[in-house]
């Protein structure tokens, strides 16, 4: 019986995209045999030369093991998914009209596989589908004796492969005892969390997770507005609250807002669901106008600090991507307030670890020092290490002025104080460069002097300002 429950089994997956590839990628891992159909020829013979795409941190090695061993292959062939014992959709579903999520790259598969899929099949929906989508997916595919299931999938750019191998939990949609039992064959070697549930629910874990998440987010950058105002440091209270196990240190970064290919499409997404049964989601929607605001925010922020109007200043930008460890820049913050300070006639340039030049509205830099010559402000929009360990004594050299707008608060502000920048935050206290003669840096908001030799020593506000 035990092996039975691990027996390999023969998996096609639909979409080489962010979801299909790692899925195709972990499952092959998982001992798997993987056939991975994607419509993109040239994508295809990419990926059979283990050439990735997309940027994934240790994707590319998953796939060279997998087309190695020969559990992985890639194909633009429908038909060879004929001998399939259970087919993962995960396919795009970008935001159509109205929030509705356009499911018709859904719909042509599930029409093209009904020729092709070996009776009693199972077809699982992994994309992001509308709640209730199954009953259209089944029509499309027409066929009694396969099975259509739901399992959302809950990847992270970035951390695709760890999350996918290490779930917090996996959720199937399905109501048939068989095809569950393949569904759990298929993840039985990460010993997870199990949840199942009927077709409808799986659907909606996914557009409710992401909104929670979003709304969490939303609600920690108003507290991070609130801070600003008041005085008070937004790092500190997201500590406070975060050490009560109810509500967790997760998602407690603030930002220039959330953005990505699912948070604003699910959260949309969301919305719309509940509007087709008259239902109005207040709380989504709230999140939703929130991060709008938290950007309109950080863009007058970021204009408060220049000094000369836009059309005369230069910004360094540092960052495209909408959040680290990705290349991707779909509804990124960054470029959102990147095309706004163009607008604006700033001079703006962009560095940005692994983003595609292409994608800056601003002028291109090399390297993070390039982006910042002559800079009457450097704006920090991504969180990527590199922007952590910066060589302050060579920015400074670059600079006009010794400004810094850490979006991310990400910047080691002491460092950067001791090589004379001024660096402002959202919601946390500013932090000032001392005089010359001086050792350590002046925090505004809490009166006190910092650095390494004095740290904690109580001064009058005001005394170190220059
Ligand atoms: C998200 C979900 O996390 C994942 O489960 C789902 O499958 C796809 O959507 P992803 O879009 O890759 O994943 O990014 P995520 O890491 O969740 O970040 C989303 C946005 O929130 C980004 O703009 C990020 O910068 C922002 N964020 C995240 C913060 O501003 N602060 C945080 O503390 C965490």
């Amino acid at each position: 019986m035990g092996d039975l429950k691990n027996r390999a089994l023969r998996v096609g997956i639909v979409g080489s995209g962010y979801v299909g590839l790692t899925s195709a990628a972990c499952l092959s891992s998982l001992g798997h045999r993987v056939t991975a159909v994607d419509l993109d020829r040239e994508k295809v013979l990419q990926l059979r030369n283990g050439e990735i795409p997309i940027f994934e941190p240790g994707l590319d090695e998953l796939v060279a093991d997998g087309l190695g061993q020969r559990r992985l292959r890639f194909t633009v062939d429908y038909k060879q998914l004929a001998d399939s014992e259970i087919v993962l959709l995960c396919l795009p579903t970008p935001q159509g009209p109205d929030g509705v999520p356009d499911i018709s790259c859904i719909e042509t598969a599930a029409r093209d596989l009904a020729a092709v899929l070996a009776p009693s099949a199972v077809l699982l929906t992994k994309s992001t589908v509308p709640v209730g989508a199954h009953h259209r997916v089944r029509e499309w595919l027409g066929r009694d004796d396969v099975v259509v299931a739901s399992n959302p999938e809950f990847l992270r750019e970035g951390s695709a492969i760890a999350d996918f191998m290490e779930p917090d939990r996996i959720v199937i949609g399905a109501n048939d005892p068989r095809a569950i039992g393949i569904i759990e064959r298929l993840y039985a070697p990460l010993e997870a969390e199990i949840q199942v549930t009927d077709v409808t629910s799986a659907e909606l874990v996914k557009y409710a997770s992401n909104s929670f998440l979003a709304t969490k987010l939303s609600f920690i950058n108003e507290m991070a507005r609130l801070c600003e105002a008041t005085g008070a440091d937004v790092d500190a209270v997201a500590r406070g609250m975060g050490s009560d196990r109810r509500i967790g240190n997760d998602f407690m970064r603030s930002g220039p807002g959330w953005g990505g290919s699912c948070f604003p499409k699910d959260t949309r997404g969301l919305t719309s669901v509940a509007s087709a049964v008259a239902l109005e989601l207040t709380i989504t929607s709230a999140a939703i106008q929130s991060n709008e605001e938290q950007l309109d925010y950080t863009y007058g922020r970021i204009m408060s600090l220049l000094e000369q109007p836009p059309c005369a200043s230069t910004i360094g930008g540092w960052g495209l991507t909408f959040k680290a460890n990705t290349d991707d820049v779909r509804e990124s913050p960054a470029v959102h307030l990147t095309k706004r300070l163009v607008a604006s006639g700033a001079n703006v340039m962009t560095y940005d670890p692994a983003a595609a030049k292409e994608a800056t509205p601003g002028t291109w830099a090399e390297d993070p020092y390039a982006a910042t010559q002559d800079a009457d402000l450097v704006v920090v929009l991504t969180e990527w290490d590199e922007f952590a360990d910066i060589d302050f004594g060579r920015l400074a050299l670059t600079v006009k002025r010794p400004v810094i707008f850490d979006a991310r608060s990400i910047v080691d502000a002491a460092a950067a104080a001791s090589h004379g920048f001024t660096v402002h935050r959202i919601g946390r206290p500013t932090v000032f460069p001392l005089a010359e003669d001086s050792a350590g840096y002046f925090d505004l908001t809490r009166g006190l002097m910092l650095g390494a030799e004095i740290a904690s020593t109580e001064v009058t506000a005001g005394d170190a300002v220059p």
